[in-house]
């Protein structure tokens, strides 16, 4: 990239950076790693927690007035009110790092006002760097990404995420995996949404669909794609994804035929049934106010509360292994 980047980008991309050393420095030595399980099959690491550290001290050492939302910390750090909110996931992919399967990243983004600005996602195993601002495009790299071209579906290689949550809805996951199955060349589920999403921008996948993700795992990405010509929605191609749950993106043509096939698997939740959703309120100023949307009402608001103390555990890896084999019995209703 010939431009300076952003200096609020630049601070991500260093605080990546960081998060990404201490990622790669601790995968040479997977068994001493700690396991945390915050429920079943959900699992978090000392590694993730070193890693969110790093980033909301290098973050907050350059902009202490603004807000943070990390995964691991909720809201703990960063002011409360600022108009800026940091969405941070330190390290997205924790299975795979468990299992030393080098697909994960780390995901930074800036939302201004609800609307993503700046976005990081930094994949350390390969020193790939996925960035983006609003309106100057996307890159890996010195690269600069753009969407696939492909316009059939059948023709197509898609991305996914398959549910792993106990509550999680397998048999309605299993209807329209089968279906977007049927309709597209080959689907594929490495395991990091954060890097999903960049392979959709760099048009490695024509396009991408999961539920049940939260705003650190896609915030970054969102931007990275839109910034490649593509575009991110819910099932039923609405801009409210990211307290949604659910997402599908593309480039424009793949995106459109995907919602085609998810609307009718939508479990969108209408703003007025958010719980604990407030009103929204007008930025101040006299500047434009942001698009009315449950992302809006989301970034606004504390909505995530930190996460509960975890009564820290460490599983031998035997169990979780054990952990994973137990996984499926628990279907939610169609
Ligand atoms: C997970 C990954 C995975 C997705 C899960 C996420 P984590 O993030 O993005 O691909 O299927 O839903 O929770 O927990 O490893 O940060
Ligand atoms: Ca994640
Ligand atoms: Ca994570």
């Amino acid at each position: 990239m010939s431009q300076a980047l952003h200096p609020m980008l630049n601070v991500a991309v260093k605080a990546a950076r960081s998060a990404g050393s201490i990622i790669n420095r601790a995968s040479l030595d997977l068994d001493r790693v700690t396991v945390t399980s915050k429920s079943h099959n959900d699992f978090v690491t000392e590694v993730d927690q070193a890693a969110e550290r790093i980033i909301i001290d290098t973050l907050l050492a350059a902009y202490p007035g603004h807000g943070i939302l990390a995964e691991e910390s909720g809201r703990t750090h960063g002011a409360k009110d600022s108009e800026y909110l940091w969405i941070i996931d330190p390290l997205d992919g924790t299975t795979n790092f468990i299992h030393g399967f080098p697909v994960f990243a780390v995901s930074i983004a800036l939302a201004f006002r609800g609307q993503v600005q700046q976005a990081v996602v930094y994949d350390p195993s390969r020193n790939d760097l996925f960035f983006a601002s609003k309106g100057r495009g996307a890159f890996l790299n010195d690269k600069r990404l753009r969407v696939s071209k492909r316009t059939r579906l059948l023709e197509s290689l898609v991305g996914t995420g398959f549910p792993f949550r106990k509550g999680d809805n397998f048999k309605r996951y299993v209807k329209m995996f089968e279906e977007v199955m049927q309709h597209c060349a080959g689907l594929r589920r490495p395991g990091a949404a954060a890097l999903d999403l960049c392979y959709v921008a760099a048009g490695w996948y024509d396009g991408f669909f999961e539920t049940g993700l939260s705003p650190w795992d896609i915030a970054a990405g969102s931007l990275i794609i839109t910034e490649a010509g593509g575009l991110i929605g819910n099932f039923t191609g609405d801009a409210d994804y990211l307290y949604q749950r659910e997402i599908v993106a593309g480039n424009p043509k793949i995106y459109g035929q995907l919602v085609n096939i998810l609307t009718p698997y939508t479990r969108v939740i209408k703003e007025d049934e958010v719980p604990h959703a407030p009103a929204r309120t007008a930025p101040a100023g006299d500047a434009e106010p942001a698009p009315p949307d449950a992302t809006h009402v989301f970034l606004q608001t504390a909505v995530e509360p930190a996460p509960a103390k975890r009564a820290p555990l460490r599983i031998r890896r035997t169990e979780v292994d054990g952990a994973a084999r137990t996984r499926g019995d628990e279907d939610a209703p169609l």
